[in-house]
């Protein structure tokens, strides 16, 4: 990576339990870099949890919510930063990380298998769209999504079995 500018500017995409936050914390240790997270910019502009905008104002009103945060943070921040794991569904968005590349940015798209995402996940009432079912849900999810994470991403790294650290270093070696 460059280490004269301002150092290497990251987007983290990818499902639910493909590590985007704990990869994205040892990127911006690796980097001394500050690290951004969209899911935690919408529950401050908010003063609720992500469930409790579900389930208080359903999801089309968060992802309008998370649209906002995302162009915000892409805009604003040098670094890393990562999405949650449905953003970049939304069209703008897709515009937004297309400029964002163009302009010398890396979108990596963390890919992860379900044995491997279930434990990271845990499964638990924090996600609200793996209620119910969740390894149905998360794998249905990931069917869908899948052509659109590959399309936003400049890079893709599979992260089964590989600790924080070592996704981050074949990140570095990528770039
Ligand atoms: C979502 C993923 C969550 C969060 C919300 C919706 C999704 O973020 O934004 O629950 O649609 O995949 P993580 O990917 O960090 O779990």
């Amino acid at each position: 990576p460059n280490t004269e500018g301002p150092g290497p500017r990251i987007v983290l995409v990818g499902p639910p339990g493909s590590g985007k936050s704990t990869v994205g914390a040892a990127l911006a240790e690796r980097w001394h870099l500050a690290l951004r997270d969209t899911d935690s910019d919408v529950e401050t502009t908010v003063g609720k949890t992500i469930p409790e905008i579900f389930f208080d104002d359903g999801e089309p009103a968060f992802r309008e919510l998370e649209r906002a945060a995302v162009a915000a943070a892409v805009a604003e921040h040098d670094g890393v930063l990562a999405l949650g794991g449905g953003a970049v569904l939304d069209e703008r968005t897709q515009r937004v990380l297309a400029d964002y590349e163009h302009g010398g940015g890396v979108v990596v798209f963390l890919d992860v298998t379900l044995t491997h995402a279930a434990p990271r996940v845990g499964f638990n009432q924090s996600r609200p769209l793996l209620l119910g079912n969740p390894r149905a849900q998360w794998q249905a999810l990931m069917e869908a999504r899948r052509p659109v994470y590959e399309r936003v991403a400049t890079m893709r790294v599979l992260t089964d079995g590989l600790r924080p650290a070592d996704v981050a270093e074949a990140i570095e070696g990528e770039l």
